[in-house]
C-alpha cells in the first residue's frame, strides 16, 4: 500500500519536475547506456550501475536443454536512472525492481540487450534488488549471430571468452564490474552441475533432482563465472593449506583420463609455486574441470576448464600453469578493456615459462629465444600487436607468445629482483580491480627507476620483429 502510493507520487512529480527544471542544471533521470564503452565490444556491459552480487537459482534439464529459474542482482545506481540495461539473450517472463514489477524488453536486433524500466527511477547512489525470471533453451539463442552455450550429449557448458554470461544469466557483462556470486543449479541426479568457488552443499527438494549450490566470495568477472553440466567424476579434496580443491573429469575422457589427472591433480603444487613468484593466491578455492565439450581452456575463477585434447599426448602441466597464472593475471586483476588482452595472456604465458624453469624443462631465456628464433621476420605473426590485436585476433598466437616475450624483455631490462617486485606490487595494488596497460608501465618505471616506454612501445605497440641482442635496441 505504502509502496503503491509512493510509486504514484514519484510518477506524478517526475512530470512536474521536468517542466519546472527545464533549462536548469538539474538533469532528469536518463536511461543507462547500452554499453560500458569497450573499444572492441560496444554492447558489452552497461552504463549507470555497478553490481555487488549475483544470486542465480536455476534448474537445467539436459534432455530438453531447458534452463529456467531466476537471477537476483544487487546493484547500486551510479547515476539517476529512468531505465537500465542488462546483457541477456534468454526469454524473460518477469522483472521486479525492489519488489515492484518493472517493464522490460529484449532487443529485437539480436544484440542481447534487456532493457528494464523500473516503476520509479533509481536515484544515484541507491542500491536496488533486481529479480529476473526466465526460461529458454540457450543453445538456440543467438546473440550477434552466435551462441556461447555449448550443448553436449549429457549436459551443457557455459564457458567462453570474452562473453558467456548472456546465455545463462542477466548481467553487466564486462570485466570492469566484479561481483560476488551464489550459483545454485538443480539438475537430474545422473549429472553434476559444476561452477566456481566453494560447493556449499548439495540439496534435494524433489525425487530425481539434485541442487548444486556454489559460492564465490571474492569479486569475480562475468565471463569467468561458469557452468558445466554433465556426467563427471567429481572429486572433493583440500589443498595443503586447507582450501577446497574440487576437480571434475568428464565420464567420456577414455584414454586421456590418466594424463588429465596427472596434470590437474598437481594444481595445488603449481599454484604454490606461482604464489612464490606473484604473491599470495587470491582466491578461496582451487580446482579444474576437464571436458571433451570444448577444444580450448579457460581460466574460470578458482576452477579453470580444460578441453580434453590438451591431454591427448600425455600430461600437460604447462596448461595448468597457464590457467593458474591467470588466477592472478586476468581473474584477480581484470581487464579494463578487452583490447588490452596482453595483461591476461602475456603474463599467463609467462607463467608457463616460469613453471618450465622450475620443472627443469627449459629456462625462460631458452623458451624466449626459441620462440624469437623460430618465427621469421616476414611471418604475419609479427604484424599482430599483443596489446591491441583487434577483436578478431584477441587469441592470436602473437598475443600469447610475443606477449610473453614482452614480459621477458622487461625481466631482462630490470633484473630478477626488480621484475618480481613489480609483479607482486601490481598484484597487491590492483587486487580485485580492473587495470589498464599504462598503469602497469608506470608502476614498472616507478619500481625499477628506469625509463621503459621504448621497451613496451617496441614489444607491445610496434609491428615487425624487434631487433634484439648486443646490436638490437631491446633486451631479450
Ligand atoms: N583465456 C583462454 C586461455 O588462454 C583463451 C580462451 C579462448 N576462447 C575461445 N573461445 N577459444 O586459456
Ligand atoms: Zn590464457
Amino acid at each position: 500500500m505504502r509502496l503503491k502510493t509512493r510509486a504514484g507520487f514519484a510518477g506524478l512529480t517526475a512530470g512536474v519536475v521536468s517542466v519546472l527544471l527545464a533549462g536548469s542544471a538539474a538533469a532528469a533521470p536518463a536511461p543507462g547506456s547500452i554499453g560500458i564503452g569497450d573499444p572492441y565490444y560496444p554492447h558489452a556491459g552497461n552504463g549507470g550501475y555497478d553490481v555487488a552480487h549475483y544470486d542465480l537459482r536455476l534448474t537445467y534439464q539436459p534432455s530438453t536443454d531447458l534452463l529456467s529459474g531466476a537471477t537476483t542482482i544487487l546493484l547500486t545506481a551510479t547515476q539517476d536512472l529512468s531505465a537500465f540495461n542488462l546483457d541477456f539473450g534468454l526469454k524473460v517472463s518477469s522483472v521486479r525492481v525492489d519488489n515492484r514489477p518493472a517493464k522490460f524488453a529484449t532487443s529485437t536486433d539480436g544484440t542481447g540487450e534487456l532493457t528494464v524500466t523500473p516503476a520509479s527511477p533509481l536515484k544515484k547512489g541507491r542500491t536496488a534488488t533486481v529479480v529476473v525470471a526466465y526460461a529458454d533453451t540457450p543453445s538456440k539463442v543467438k546473440i550477434d549471430g552466435f551462441t556461447a552455450w555449448k550443448k553436449t550429449p549429457d549436459g551443457a557448458l557455459a564457458v567462453d571468452e570474452p562473453q558467456s554470461a548472456a546465455w545463462w544469466f542477466p548481467s553487466n557483462d564486462h570485466p570492469t564490474d566484479l561481483a560476488t556470486y551464489d550459483v545454485s543449479v538443480e539438475v537430474p541426479n545422473d549429472v553434476a552441475a559444476l561452477s566456481n568457488g566453494t560447493l556449499v552443499r548439495k540439496t534435494v527438494q524433489r525425487p530425481g533432482w539434485t541442487r548444486w549450490n556454489w559460492r564465490s566470495t571474492k569479486p569475480q568477472a562475468t565471463y569467468l563465472t561458469s557452468l558445466e553440466v554433465g556426467k563427471f567424476e567429481v572429486n572433493e579434496q583440500t589443498t595443503p593449506d586447507g582450501k577446497p580443491f574440487i576437480t571434475a573429469y568428464g565420464a567420456d575422457l577414455g584414454e586421456s583420463l590418466g594424463a588429465a589427472k596427472a596434470s590437474i591433480e598437481r594444481t595445488p603444487e603449481i599454484t604454490e609455486f606461482l604464489a612464490s613468484k606473484f604473491g599470495p593466491y587470491p582466491f578461496e578455492a582451487q580446482g579444474g574441470v576437464v571436458t571433451t565439450g570444448i577444444t580450448f581452456a579457460l581460466e574460470n575463477q578458482t576452477r579453470p576448464v580444460y578441453g580434453a585434447r590438451a591431454f591427448r599426448s600425455g600430461s600437460n602441466t604447462s596448461i595448468v600453469a597457464h590457467e593458474q597464472a591467470h588466477q592472478w593475471f586476468g581473474d584477480s586483476v581484470t581487464l579494463g578493456k578487452w583490447s588490452e588482452i596482453w595483461l591476461n595472456e602475456g603474463f599467463a604465458s609467462y607463467g608457463e615459462f616460469l613453471w618450465s624453469e622450475e620443472s627443469g624443462e627449459g629456462t625462460a631465456d631458452e623458451l624466449a629465444q626459441y620462440i624469437y628464433d623460430s618465427v621469421p621476420a616476414e611471418d604475419p605473426f609479427w604484424q599482430v600487436l599483443p596489446a591491441d590485436p583487434g577483436a578478431d585476433n584477441q587469441f592470436d598466437a602473437a598475443v600469447y607468445d610475443r606477449g610473453a616475450l614482452a614480459v621477458h624483455a622487461l625481466r631482462k631490462a630490470v633484473g630478477d629482483d626488480t621484475f618480481f617486485r613489480i609483479l607482486q606490487t601490481w598484484q597487491q595494488v590492483k587486487k580485485a580491480k580492473s587495470a589498464v596497460i599504462p598503469e602497469f608501465i608506470a608502476l614498472a618505471e616507478k619500481i625499477s627507476g628506469k625509463p621503459l616506454y621504448d621497451l613496451f612501445q617496441t614489444w607491445l605497440y610496434t609491428k615487425g620483429k624487434p631487433a634484439v641482442g648486443p646490436n638490437g635496441a631491446q633486451a631479450l
